[in-house]
């Protein structure tokens, strides 16, 4: 896992490449629809992070067997399934296709990869033999080429030179050969062992970003983590820090952008004070580059690396999932069905 962590910029290259070459149906989209669980389900997270600020027709992630009621004709969706054996995944795909949605399929094969064959809609390959989360980037990055062709807002060809050389460098100096005296992803990974991290995101463009921190935490680090956006946190979560035993337990990590509104910063230092006082630490990660492709995704990797490193800190392989494994094997069969 940590290899493949290393690996996420290239990964990134492969898959931006690839994504350029992607045709979406040609239809006039009132919607974007992502269906897809977990690790495959982020990246439709982070795709609808991504657009959020320009992109004028509303991205909407589904992680359900079912569809929302809008989905039809007019929706464009795409069915991302790593192994393409996920229930939810699978009947979601299904009901999109019956109200009659155009829809792509990104995975590696599996059942979804049958249907979608079947019905000729157009199947994203995917390269087999790595952990759907570990994938990310051929999962999300299709989509955004794909949309590209749809509407100007989503062309991110002018960022892709910058966030690839942002990554490149992030990587160079979060790696495993990079000791921990000079390695801030170790340094933090060294902060949140023994506590319960909570992930905020400065502003809830960044939330799938803090979500997928606590995902990768999950996953990869075997731990439990809060994630939370300001400023909807300073209408609730807030108070559950009067409880100071708890908070104490507690390691925030903020995730940031270095240019931001005067009100985000304000509302940050008054939480801090606050609420976040009795934390066990506080930590900061900037999110690099100028654009936003840079700006989420080295957020994201830094986050991948952290994780990782909290595993081996605990002494535990990051890269099996026995308990999702477990649950998945104790109810197939027991989902809707797919046809
Ligand atoms: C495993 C992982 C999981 C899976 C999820 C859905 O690495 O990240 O969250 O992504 O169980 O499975 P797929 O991605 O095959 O549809």
């Amino acid at each position: 896992m940590v290899d493949l962590v290393a690996r996420f910029p290239a990964m990134v290259a492969e898959a931006w490449e690839a994504g350029l070459r992607l045709q979406p149906p040609p239809i006039p989209s009132t919607a974007v629809v992502v269906l897809g669980m977990g690790g495959s389900g982020i990246s439709g997270d982070l795709l609808a992070a991504l657009l959020r600020p320009t992109f004028p027709v509303p991205v909407v992630v589904i992680k359900d067997s079912r569809v929302p009621g809008f989905v039809g004709p007019q929706t464009l969706v795409f069915a991302c399934s790593y192994s393409g054996n996920t229930e939810e995944t699978i009947s979601a795909y299904t009901a999109a296709r019956r109200a009659g949605a155009p829809a792509v399929v990104i995975t590696t094969g599996g059942v979804l990869g049958g249907l979608a064959a079947a019905h000729g809609d157009p199947v994203v390959p995917v390269p087999p033999g790595i952990p759907p989360r570990a994938a990310l980037p051929y999962l999300l990055l299709p989509m955004v080429g794909a949309l590209r062709h749809l509407l100007p807002s989503a062309d991110f060809s002018g960022e892709w030179e910058e966030a690839h050389a942002v990554l490149e460098e992030l990587a160079g100096q979060l790696g495993r050969d990079v000791p921990g005296e000079r390695n801030p992803a170790k340094q933090l990974a060294q902060r949140l062992v023994g506590h319960l991290p909570a992930v905020y995101a400065a502003t809830s463009d960044l939330g799938p970003v803090a979500y997928r921190w606590k995902s990768q935490l999950g996953e990869n680090g075997k731990t439990l983590a809060l994630w939370h956006t300001f400023s909807e946190l300073n209408h609730n979560e807030t108070v559950g820090w009067e409880d100071r035993t708890l908070a104490g337990r507690v390691a925030v990590v903020l995730l940031r952008e270095p240019e931001e509104e005067p009100d985000v910063a304000r509302r940050i230092e008054a939480t801090r004070e606050v609420s976040f006082s009795a934390a066990a630490s506080v930590s900061e990660v900037v999110a690099r580059g100028r654009g936003r492709l840079a700006r989420l995704l080295s957020l994201v990797l830094f986050g991948d690396f952290v994780s990782v490193y909290v595993a081996l800190l605990r002494g535990v392989d990051p890269t099996p999932v026995a308990p999702i494994d477990e649950i998945k094997r104790r109810l197939r069969g027991f989902g809707r069905p797919v046809i």
